[in-house]
């Protein structure tokens, strides 16, 4: 095996990413070509060992930086119980968004007290699912959330923990779609206009509300550090108002997650150690210059624990070109599995699985097998010339695609393998065409 080290996609792949002499990629000591013979593709791969060190470097870095901390993995970036079992030994929490992810997250022996309940738009019945489940917190996002949960701690004579969910209007300049700190935002009590005051009004007189402390989010993937620190001055202005008009001391912060990965080779985050230290900086200066207690804090990773621990393997399927325009490589994959390159423009790279050393001499954009000329993965990828059957490796898939995943065309759910050490583990099977009519009801 030869290092992949002195090539520019080193930093987009796993961390075990390795390639023989003629250029076959294997990842977590297995080769690319042996699973898509053994499992099919499109096939999506998950590095353990990346995952694990992710989760390692977010503990060590933020560690470091703040006293007392909770790493609560994003669940919503992609959710299995192979992966909770992981996270769970990693010493992760986490952070979910619906009663499915909950469901999925406690059969996967995630401690109920170590989730975070987020949303918008929580139902009275997911509600009710977590205050029985036990969570540790549930992040209050309006008004009618708070009317339920005062209601039902009410109905079961039970206290909870709450955070409320706080829009500072801060601008994380990322893709619009995806962007949630600002004023105008569906998520959270806007801060400008009273409201987030308001509510802490209303869950401090609450007696079956223990309010822990506030959460901003303020978009996803932050390739800048200074939008953590401006939310972070802004959320502990906030605190030192309440601290000062309610004696009200908060005890938990939360600047949520939104830490970025390498889609492609020219646009790499900041480090783990970059984003700890702008964390923890921006709320040590502020709890100072505010006479607040430092808080405990929990930071929400969902892209970047997985994200790079993934790559989807495709193969190509046809070729088209079209003289003076185009040249088209489909594949057996494309929006079903990734929407993002449709729904946010996202950028990605292709690689020749089994000659990554390859001339890269031609301009070939990638075509899912979607009926959507939209569905496009890759726009003017530099290839070499790619023959039908032929495995194309796509990093930094492991986030945020199969959480997003669709039937679509009715097409079959890809299987996903986790890699370690040479072994393959069949963590969710590929679909059947009887998978598909399941929960159809056939009324003859
Ligand atoms: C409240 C909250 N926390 C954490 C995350 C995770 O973001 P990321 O996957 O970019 O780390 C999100 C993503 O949208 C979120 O809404």
């Amino acid at each position: 095996m030869s290092t992949l080290k002195t090539t520019p996609y080193a930093d987009i792949l796993p961390l075990t990413a390795e390639a023989d002499a003629e250029g076959r990629l294997s990842i977590g000591g297995c080769d690319l070509r042996e699973l898509a013979e053994r499992f099919g593709t499109p096939l999506y791969i998950y590095d353990e060992h990346s995952i694990r060190a992710a989760c390692r470097a977010y503990r060590r870095a933020f560690e470091a930086e703040l006293p007392s901390l909770r790493v609560l993995y994003a669940a919503k970036a992609w959710l299995s119980p192979a992966l909770t079992q992981i996270l769970v030994d990693e010493g992760l929490g986490m952070d979910v968004v619906s009663g499915g992810e909950l469901y999925t997250a406690l059969a996967g022996g995630m401690p109920a007290e170590q989730i975070g309940f987020h949303g918008n738009a929580k139902g009275i019945d997911e509600l009710a699912q977590a205050l029985d489940a036990g969570v540790g917190r549930i992040i209050i996002d309006n008004d009618d959330e708070l009317d339920a949960l005062e209601r039902l701690t009410r109905e079961r004579g039970a206290t909870q923990t709450v955070m409320l969910r706080i829009t500072p209007g801060v601008n994380a300049r990322t893709h619009v779609k995806t962007t949630t700190g600002l004023k105008d935002s569906k998520f959270g009590f806007p801060l400008p206009s009273g409201q987030a005051a308001a509510a802490v009004e209303r869950a401090l007189a609450a007696p079956g509300l223990d309010l822990s402390g506030f959460h901003i989010h303020l978009g996803s993937p932050i390739y800048d550090l200074q939008p953590y620190r401006d939310g972070i001055a802004v959320a502990a202005g906030f605190a030192a108002e309440m601290q000062q008009r309610h004696g009200y001391r908060w005890r938990e912060f939360s600047p949520g997650g939104g830490f970025a990965i390498g889609y492609t080779d020219d646009r790499l985050p900041p480090t783990h150690a970059a984003y700890a230290e702008a964390v923890g900086a921006a709320l040590r200066a502020a709890c100072e210059d505010h006479r607040l207690p430092l808080p405990e804090v929990h930071i929400e990773p969902g892209r970047s624990v997985v994200g790079r621990a993934g790559v989807a393997l495709y193969s190509v399927v046809s070729r088209k070109e079209i003289p003076g325009t185009r040249s088209y490589v489909a594949v057996d994959g494309g929006m079903a599995d990734n929407i993002r390159p449709a729904m946010y423009d996202s950028q990605y790279r292709a690689l020749p699985a089994e000659r990554i050393f390859a001339d890269r001499d031609r301009t070939v954009t990638i075509a899912g097998k979607f009926c959507e000329s939209g569905d496009v993965l890759v726009r003017d990828a530099a290839l070499p010339d790619l023959q039908p059957g032929e495995l194309i490796a796509m990093p930094a898939a492991g986030a945020y695609q199969l959480a997003m995943e669709s039937n679509y065309n009715l097409a079959l759910r890809p299987a996903v393998v986790m890699l370690r050490d040479g072994e393959a583990r069949l963590v969710r099977r590929r679909q059947t065409f009887e998978d598909l009519l399941s929960h159809e009801v056939l009324d003859r």
